[in-house]
């Protein structure tokens, strides 16, 4: 599904990450770890093309991400879901319209968006918020629908930057249960957190970036 082949991104002059190689199976939920600034955030930002390589090639569910056009690249951009720390819910609609946006902007039918939002805010225990606005949800029913918005169009690919950054235990353990559920029904998931208890005994792969070099690759 992802293949980085010796890429390298630098930021003035100076590598932020070096000589990344590794390949993350269809179907797989993987974590990536390792400190603050290590380049957690600068990887996904490359796997889902917000940023460009410096070096080396990434190619995503068979598209060499490098080579693409620029047009074709809002479109592969489609199939890719992005979930982050701060939610980024749009304030000024409800949460059914913020998870809705997706499908509507493809042109859906309004009946089956209707159904496919109500079925999904129902999967997650949010119906009974559908008509209210993102700030009077807890944080951690705002990181649920961030995901779901995410996760709507069914995109092959999810991709999270520290989910649970701003989240109680409890609140991040139910944000943990969504992603190994929303993998299980077939979706890969790229999951970036420095928080250890998050992977410890998942028996799921966990990446190890330290100074933007990968120092493990190992199981968590
Ligand atoms: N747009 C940018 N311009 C310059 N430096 C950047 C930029 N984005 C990230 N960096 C630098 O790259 C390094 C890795 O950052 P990041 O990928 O955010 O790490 P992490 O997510 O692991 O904390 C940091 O030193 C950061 O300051
Ligand atoms: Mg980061």
């Amino acid at each position: 599904m992802i293949q980085l082949s010796n890429v390298s991104k630098y930021f003035d002059n100076e590598y932020v990450l070096k000589d990344i190689t590794f390949l993350i199976d269809k179907g797989a939920l993987v974590y990536i770890t390792g400190p603050s600034g290590a380049g957690k955030t600068t990887l996904l930002r490359l796997i889902y093309m917000a940023e460009r390589p410096d070096e080396g090639n990434i190619i995503v569910a068979g598209w060499d991400i490098g080579k693409l056009s620029r047009n074709s690249i809002p479109f592969l951009r489609r199939s890719i879901g992005v979930v982050f720390q701060d939610f980024r819910l749009l304030q000024n609609i409800t949460i059914f319209d913020n998870v809705a946006l997706a499908l509507r902007v493809q042109g859906g039918r309004p009946k089956d968006i209707k159904e496919t939002v109500s079925g999904l805010l129902s999967d997650i225990g949010l119906k009974y918020k559908a008509n209210d606005f993102p700030q009077h949800l807890s944080g951690g029913q705002q990181q649920m629908a961030a995901i779901a918005r995410a996760v709507v169009s069914k995109p092959m690919l999810l991709i999270a930057d520290e989910p649970t950054g701003n989240l109680d235990p409890d609140a991040s353990a139910n944000i943990m249960k969504l992603f190994r559920e929303i993998n299980l029904r077939g979706t890969t998931v790229v999951i970036a957190t420095h928080h250890r208890e998050l992977f410890r005994d998942t028996g799921k792969r966990v990446i190890y970036l330290e100074n933007g070099r990968i120092g493990k690759d190992t199981i968590g």
